[in-house]
């Protein structure tokens, strides 16, 4: 007896109208801004044919309000499991053209079974955030449906990679769950983030505000921080997920998905030699060394627009998946201050879960001095740096080009934070202090009492640098393995990674650690 034919029928009309969301109208309106529908997103981000919904025939539990006999489908949340580029994924995508995509109870609980799942399956989640926040309806089973979520991005942070993708509105609390995933993903033009709007913020303390100086992609991405990639629009965003996903493993009992080559490049790389000035005062831009390090030249950076006197990001090395952390001597020196301390810490403690090898770049006067910085607390936030690099026992190799001065040169993985491999180029200045500093505190009665005292000053700066700030020197006391050519970084850097991949580092038993928040 073959199945009834009305229950199948009953079983496409039921998926129809799921699949319609709020309805054809006000699914074209949102094609028609140029934004994705919830499952578009979906559906871009999948492998064809891959995707399994769960939940989509839940019943949304609002009581009141003329709501009973109203259907909510899928209450707003497409969820489910599918592949990316063959390896297993959660995601949600909140529907806004569904009751604003707002979180009741039962939209909640399908987050939180995902979540469980993936962590319980070990794969990563990406979550589409386009909604009106907690569904008015449901008062406080809305914060409690919250709380659930809250309590799970937590649960699940060093597990798997979550990725959070804002693309819609993104108000109040319903920020913090984003806030509490590993990247965040804004679209350029149609989503905001914000915990009180302006107008909230006009009525508590009578300041004037606009969306857009506080809560759009562009102020998220270049001043608060609280964000790492600006998409263009939403197929761009999913572009954005699918690229970090390429250099993130499952979950931290996996590598990363490395390809190494079955033979590294020996060859020196000359193009290299050219990017660092003559003069040790001029700058440069360092990613012009990091296109030269990474396969292709390409790299993924994070955070580009904030903090910008570091850059982080990821990469290859002949096929061997990296973490770069570079001083950017183009903008202020390269210093490290209070918001580069932060970027670049919480990258490293990124990479040290997901078993990801961090390559530092090394070219920084020190820390930023200014009232600002020691008021607004460089002690604490430069401490993030000393305790993300030490707690990390992923493979650690350091390549130090210049200025490596002070804090600052133990801040950026040295040996005695325990990198596990550091190079220095011929032109590396590792001292206590700038020459110039340094040089006028020592020879001081020698400079005032000379019958020329600027050339004496200038010839005796020459000199420290040449005899205590020289990579020699360092070299001589065994704090660097080597001094190299800088054409031959990238081959050295390579062999060092292959050595280092199998790296097992042990450390006492303890809850965590307390890192200077
Ligand atoms: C229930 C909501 C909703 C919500 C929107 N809708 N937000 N329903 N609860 N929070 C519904 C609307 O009633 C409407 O339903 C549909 O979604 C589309 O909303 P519009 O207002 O027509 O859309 P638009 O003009 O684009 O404005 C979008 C919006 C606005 C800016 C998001 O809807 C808005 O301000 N909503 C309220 C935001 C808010 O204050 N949320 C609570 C925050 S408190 P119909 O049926 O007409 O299509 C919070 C606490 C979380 O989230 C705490 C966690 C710890």
């Amino acid at each position: 007896m073959p199945i009834r034919k009305e229950l199948l029928d009953q079983l496409k009309a039921r998926r129809e109208k799921a699949l319609a969301g709020g309805g054809a109208d006000k699914l074209q309106a949102r094609r028609d801004k140029g934004q994705m529908t919830a499952r578009d997103r979906v559906g871009a981000l999948f492998d064809a044919g891959t995707f399994q919904e769960s939940g989509m025939h839940v019943r949304h539990a609002v009581r009141g309000f003329g709501m009973d006999n109203r259907e909510l489908a899928a209450d707003g949340c497409v969820s489910g499991t599918g592949f990316v580029g063959g390896r297993p994924i959660a995601s949600y995508s909140q529907d806004f053209t569904v009751a604003g995509g707002s979180l009741g109870s039962v939209h909640a609980k399908k987050i939180a079974n995902l979540m469980e799942f993936a962590v319980e399956n070990g794969m990563p989640v990406v979550a589409f955030n386009d909604s009106g926040g907690a569904r008015i309806q449901e008062g406080v089973a809305s914060l409690a449906g919250y709380g659930q979520i809250f309590f799970r991005n937590v649960l699940l942070s060093g597990v798997v990679p979550q990725i959070a993708v804002i693309c819609g509105p993104c108000a109040g609390g319903a920020a913090y769950s984003p806030a509490l995933m590993d990247f965040i993903i804004m679209t350029k033009s149609t989503s905001n983030m914000f915990i009180c709007g302006p107008e909230v913020i006009k009525a508590a303390t009578g300041e004037l505000t606009t969306m857009d100086q506080i809560g759009s992609a562009a102020a998220h991405a270049c001043v608060s921080g609280n964000i790492h990639f600006v998409a263009e629009d939403d197929a761009h965003a999913v572009a954005l997920v699918k690229e970090l996903l390429s250099y993130l493993p499952s979950n931290n009992m996996m590598d990363p998905p490395h390809a190494p080559t079955d033979k590294i490049a020996m060859d020196p790389d000359p193009a290299i030699n050219e990017v660092m000035p003559a003069d040790h005062k001029d700058t440069f831009d360092v990613k012009r060394v990091i296109a030269r390090l990474v396969d292709g030249e390409r790299f993924l950076e994070v955070q580009r627009d904030w903090a910008k006197s570091i850059v982080v990001g990821f990469g290859r090395i002949e096929g061997v998946v990296v973490g770069i952390i570079a001083n950017q001597p183009a903008v202020r020196a390269g210093t490290l201050d209070i918001d580069s301390s932060d970027k670049g810490a919480r990258f490293i403690r990124f990479c040290n879960i997901f078993n990801i090898p961090l390559v530092t770049l090394v070219d920084t006067p020190g820390f930023m001095p200014g009232i600002a910085q020691e008021r607004g607390g460089i002690i604490r936030h430069g401490a993030k740096m000393l305790f993300a690099y030490s707690a990390a026992t992923v493979p650690k190799v350091t390549v130090i080009m210049r200025k490596a001065y002070g804090g600052a040169y133990i801040a950026m993985c040295c040996q005695d934070l325990g990198a596990d491999v550091v190079y220095a180029w011929p032109t590396a200045e590792i001292a206590v202090m700038g020459a110039e500093g340094a040089a006028r505190i020592i020879y001081k009665r020698e400079i005032e009492t000379a019958p020329d005292p600027k050339a004496k000053e200038a010839e005796l700066i020459a000199d420290y640098r040449e005899r205590f700030a020289s990579p020699f020197q360092a070299a001589g006391s065994g704090m660097i393995d080597d001094v190299i050519d800088p054409s031959e970084t990238r081959a050295a850097v390579a062999l060092a990674l292959r050595k280092t991949l199998g790296k097992r580092s042990t450390r006492p038993q303890k809850k965590h650690g307390n890192i200077p928040l």
